[in-house]
């Protein structure tokens, strides 16, 4: 996974939890010296996967909360201060998340090593989209976690179900 995820992550524990607890979830997960991060840096998905169990049992939190946390950082905070033109270019939370296959494919075209997650778009009405994840790393939770940040940005009320490891539906307001 690039190296940028994991900044966001850090960013999150120590901005939301302190950097003790980032530090302690480092050691619980084998990490005694932490390596120098850039946002283009490989991390081994296990040890990426590691880290967030490590930090579930330091925070005392479920993968879902976490997942939770993080999805709002990473919209909220994270990717606003790099990535805002993309959220500028739309009205609201259903145009962003019907351009997050897209986006993926461009933010991470010059990336050597990336493989970003991929999605399909099902519509069941126009108020509800089913969103199938497509990647190997079976991170739903996150999935989740970033699509209610995502309504939380555009000041919208989503339902968000997982309805599958694979898949999420999402109701809109509108
Ligand atoms: C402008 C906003 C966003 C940008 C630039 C972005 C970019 C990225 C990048 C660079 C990665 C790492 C890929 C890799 O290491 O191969 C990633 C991972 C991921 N992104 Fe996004 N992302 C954005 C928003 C979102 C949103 C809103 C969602 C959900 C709807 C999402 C879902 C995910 C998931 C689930 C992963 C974990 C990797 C996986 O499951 O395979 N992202 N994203």
């Amino acid at each position: 996974m690039k190296g940028v995820i994991a900044i966001a992550m850090r960013d999150m524990v120590i901005d939301k939890f302190g950097r003790e607890k980032w530090e302690e979830g480092l050691a619980r997960a084998g990490i005694n010296k932490e390596p120098m991060l850039l946002p283009i840096s490989d991390i081994e998905d296990s040890v990426v996967l590691k880290i967030v169990s490590a930090l579930c049992d330091v925070l005392h939190l479920s993968q879902e909360k976490l997942a939770d946390e993080f999805g709002d950082y990473w919209v909220n905070i994270y990717s606003q201060k790099i990535y805002a033109s993309y959220y500028m270019g739309c009205n609201n939370a259903k145009q962003f998340l019907l351009k997050m296959d897209n986006v993926h494919v461009i933010t991470t075209k010059n990336m050597l090593g990336a493989h970003p997650p991929r999605f399909d778009y099902e519509w069941e009405d126009e108020k509800t989209l089913i969103m199938h994840y497509k990647s190997s790393r079976n991170l739903i939770d996150f999935l989740m976690g970033l699509i209610k940040g995502v309504g939380k940005f555009y000041g919208e009320n989503l339902k968000v179900l997982k309805i599958g490891t694979d898949k999420v539906k999402i109701e809109f307001p509108y």
